[in-house]
Parts: C-alpha cells; structure tokens; sequence
C-alpha cells in the first residue's frame, strides 16, 4: 500500500515548533504505552532549536526515553559546533534530563574509530527508532548525507554499520552520519524545515533527481508508513 508524504504547514517558527514537539510527544508516548520505553533521533544545525525547548516541556516519562542523533561534527561537547552540546543545552533541561542521551562522538584516534564507538553505544537501540527528526541542508542534504561525499554511496546503501564517518562538503568536514538504512528503520520519519528556499529544494527533491543529488529523497521519497514533513515559510 503506497502512503503519502504528510505535510503540516504552519504559520510561524514559534507554532511549528510546538506543533512539531506535542506530535513527537505523542509519538514518544504511544511508544512508552506500548513497549514501555521509546527512543528519539534528533539532528543538530539551527533549526531545531526551539523545537527542543519545547519538547523538553512536554509531560513525558523521560526515565523510559533513548535519545540519539543522526549525525555529528568529529568535535568534542566542548566545541560550540557539537549537536550535543545543542542537545544537552536545548533539550536534556528540566525533567527531560532523565532521558538517556546516546552521543555518537567518542573520543579516538579517527573519525571511523569514533563512528565504530558510536555503533556499539547504538546496538543497545537495536530494535527501530520510534521517531526520526530530521533537518534538511539548501543542498538537499539531511543527516551528515551530503551530496559529493566520498562516503555517500556508502551510507546510503550501506545496510552494516549503523555510523559511518563522512567526508562533509562544509566545515567541520569530519562528521559521523547514520546511515539511510538505519534512519529508515522508524516508527516515525519526520523532516523539520523552515523557509522558502527550503521548501522549494525539498520541493525538486522529491520530484525528480538521483539521491546522490538530493540525499534528502533517500529518507522521505522511500516508501514507509509514517513520513512527515513540518514546515514554515
Ligand atoms: C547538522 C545537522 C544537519 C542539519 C542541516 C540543516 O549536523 O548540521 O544534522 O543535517 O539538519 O544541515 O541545518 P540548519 O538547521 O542549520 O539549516
């Protein structure tokens, strides 16, 4: 049975960003009900920012809730470029601290041997993701999956490692990604994005051009139940 791309359009940032975190909300509920714990993928970058503040507000038993990302900078927390350092400031605050945050940085010796740290820290998450909040990059990329990277092909076909190191096309180049294939293994795919010239990628994304063009397509255009894209102009 196909299913459509779901798209919630709102007014404003401020209201997306309460729509987004009461819908992943009610996600990470139906999930704690169900099997008694959840588990959330969240990206870093600008945008999701608000959307934490917000999600770390809503009524949820965060004792029961994994919390990942799907990509990070080969920094360390300390660096201001670092996802969880976002994650840690914007979204483990409050009663959400309980969550338990699985960090794909480790320190080592190479970006791989950091991804290989972060693969055996994800195999406790080994059944699939409930929600996978994704952004998306001006050049259609999502994740740390960037059009041009040596790696790309990798980790969009990969179906072994769940984390791969990635030659990014902006700095920090280093960068650690999920692969398609794990990102794909969820409950919920969602795509957070704001402004026009976003819309109007993710708009030629998803009607023509290879993935190794678009990544993006690689996470909404491949069929799965639960796809959803929140946006504003
Ligand atoms: C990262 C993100 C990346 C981000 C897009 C959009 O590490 O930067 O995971 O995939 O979602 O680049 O970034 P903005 O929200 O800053 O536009």
């Amino acid at each position: 049975m196909r299913t459509s791309l779901q798209v919630h359009h709102h007014a404003s940032a401020e209201e997306l960003d309460v729509a987004l975190a009461r819908f992943v909300a009610t996600r990470l509920s139906e999930a704690l009900i169900a099997w008694g714990e959840a588990s959330l993928v969240v990206s870093g970058g600008r945008t999701p920012t608000g959307f934490f503040q917000q999600l770390a507000q809503q009524p949820l038993d965060w004792s029961g809730i994994s919390i990942t990302l799907a990509d990070e900078r080969w920094v360390d927390e300390s660096d201001e470029q670092s996802n969880a350092r976002l994650v840690r400031q914007h979204l483990l605050q409050g009663p959400a601290a309980a969550a338990r945050f699985i960090p794909l940085y480790h320190p080592a010796a190479t970006p791989q041997d950091s991804a290989d740290a972060a693969c055996t820290a994800l195999d406790t998450l080994d059944d699939a993701f409930d929600v996978v909040v994704l952004g998306m990059g001006d050049d259609g990329h999502t994740a740390s999956l960037f059009p041009g990277s040596p790696q790309l092909d990798a980790a969009l076909h990969d179906t072994g490692k769940p984390c791969l190191a990635v030659e990014a096309s902006k700095p920090p180049r280093d960068r650690l990604t999920l692969t398609a294939a794990r990102l794909r293994h969820a409950h919920h795919i969602v795509l957070h994005v704001t402004g026009q010239t976003k819309w109007q990628v993710l708009g030629t994304a998803l009607a023509s051009g290879p993935m190794t063009e678009y990544p993006v397509r690689a996470l909404i255009q491949h069929e799965h139940p639960s796809r959803h894209v929140f946006w504003t102009a």
